[in-house]
């Protein structure tokens, strides 16, 4: 059996039950977990030299490699996070783009490809993950490495429109042909990359479904990516009769919660949840006191200027909601800054009433699938989805809302707060289902399968 070799910015080892924040993190490490292989990518560390360290815990050897400041400035916080991120999440007035950061993004990905060459074995099976790394296989084919290499895209693939306002678009997107298989989260995304590939880069959709597109004959596919439902069932069980001091008054009377999680960032659509929570309270006063919304907002990116000024629009709302509704004994908005053990988030999950996912544009949302396989089937909560998470392509039996429509999604919580059991228990099973027919090992076995199927990398006519 060939082994995995997964390449990703940030490898993400859990340590002390946590994990890093986002759904690559969650998802590669339960994929790897299951499988084994080796984990190679940025250990975290900026100003250091780039030295791979090897570590191996249990199945997974994960190999790292620490940036310099330029590298970090250029590729992460530069043109990953403050070019890609943005317009790939449909905010092209928050993007940036410098030439000087472009080059940096390339060179990278260039030198990571040299410090995995020398680990590689000819058979060894690679799968690229996510916007960081769009030309690594490119830089892989350049240095001769002829292995299979997939790519999946965690987060959305904007429109044919959006995406060329990248500057340098062809020259970075035709670098995506290179690999022999790209996956998305949705179907949405695959059909946005295929008009791409076809308008911009002369492509061709073959009769077997395959693209040809820049001299290179690849695939792309669907593969949503999922949770595993039975564990998160467990880990919320084992929590169970843990209830926080949140959600109580003082006389230890339990009140009715809505809970959300993301990363601190402008994606989630944290400021309208918060103003429609507000409009909430105000046009329905029987959820005065009898209700409370707990927000954990992890920081993230925190040296990149748009995430700077999020948090502090944040701090404004949140502060401006409790200030104007809390009383002595009731504080309406819980805004945490930190991370949760995992098995204390699906506790919280499991004890909330509403699980309030509402991205503005999300590849994906792992955060909707837990919230929903966290649930107790004899008494579940509601989950309120945006329609522009990747998971509302699945999750149709959610309140599914706009998250632009404040007083449509205070509808939709009021609604979710007052839904009768037997409604509750239907939405949950309809859910369920769709969570075990798309789970995380059909993400990974279906994306591996496919890429050994696929054959390796063609080459059809000298490059475009
Ligand atoms: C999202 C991205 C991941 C990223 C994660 C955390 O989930 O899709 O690629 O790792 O956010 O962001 P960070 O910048 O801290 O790695």
């Amino acid at each position: 059996m060939s082994r995995l070799v997964v390449i990703s910015n940030r490898v993400a080892p859990i340590r002390e039950g946590k994990v890093a924040a986002g759904g690559l993190a969650v998802g590669v490490y339960d994929a790897l977990r299951q499988n084994g292989g080796i984990w190679f990518g940025w250990n975290g560390e900026v100003g250091q030299n780039p030295e791979t360290a090897c570590e191996s815990a249990g199945n997974i050897t994960y190999v790292t490699l620490g940036l310099s400041k330029p590298d970090y400035n250029e590729y992460y916080r530069g043109f990953s996070n403050a070019t890609l991120w943005p317009i790939f999440h449909y905010r092209i007035d928050l993007a940036r783009y410098s030439r000087a950061e472009y080059l940096g993004y390339r060179r990278v990905n260039a030198m990571l490809a040299e410090k995995l060459k020398p680990l590689l074995r000819p058979d060894d099976i690679l799968w690229v993950h996510d916007y960081h790394l769009i030309p690594f296989a490119a830089a892989c084919r350049q240095l001769g490495i002829g292995n299979r290499i997939g790519f999946f895209l965690h987060i959305p693939f904007p429109t044919t429109e959006v995406l060329t306002t990248v500057p340098p678009h062809r020259d970075l997107f035709q670098t995506l042909c290179d690999y022999d298989l790209i996956g998305f989260q949705t179907e949405s995304d695959r059909m946005a990359f295929q008009d791409y590939v076809c308008r911009e880069l002369d492509g061709l959709i073959g009769t077997d479904g395959s693209l040809t597109a820049c001299g290179r004959n690849f695939r792309a596919g669907v593969y949503p990516i999922g949770v595993m439902p039975d564990e998160i069932r467990r880990l919320a069980d084992s929590y169970r009769g843990r209830r926080p001091m949140i959600g109580r008054t003082a006389e230890g009377k339990l009140r009715k919660t809505l809970i959300s999680v993301d990363r601190l960032d402008y994606s989630k659509g944290l400021v309208e949840r918060f103003l429609a929570y507000e409009q909430l309270l105000e046009h329905y006063p029987e959820h005065r006191r009898n209700v409370e919304l707990i927000q954990i907002a992890p920081t993230s990116r925190t040296d990149v200027k748009t995430y700077q000024a999020i948090r502090k629009q944040l701090e404004t709302v949140a502060g401006h909601v409790n200030g104007r509704l809390a009383d002595l004994d009731w504080m309406p908005l819980h805004y945490l800054n930190k991370s949760l053990e995992r098995r204390t988030l699906m506790g919280l999950f499991r004890t909330a009433n509403v699980g309030l996912v509402t991205p503005l544009r999300d590849g994906m949302n792992l955060v909707a699938k837990e919230y929903v396989a966290a649930q107790n089937p004899a008494d579940p909560g509601v989950l309120v989805l945006s329609r522009f998470a990747g998971a509302a392509h699945e999750l149709g039996a959610a309140l599914i809302v706009n998250p632009y429509d404040c007083l449509g999604m205070a509808e939709a919580m009021d609604r979710a707060l007052r839904m009768p059991l037997e409604e509750r228990k239907e939405r949950y099973e309809d859910m369920m289902r769709a969570l075990r027919a798309a789970d995380l090992d059909a993400w990974r076995d279906n994306f591996l399968r496919d890429l050994r199927t696929f054959g390796r990398h063609r080459v059809v006519t000298a490059s475009c």
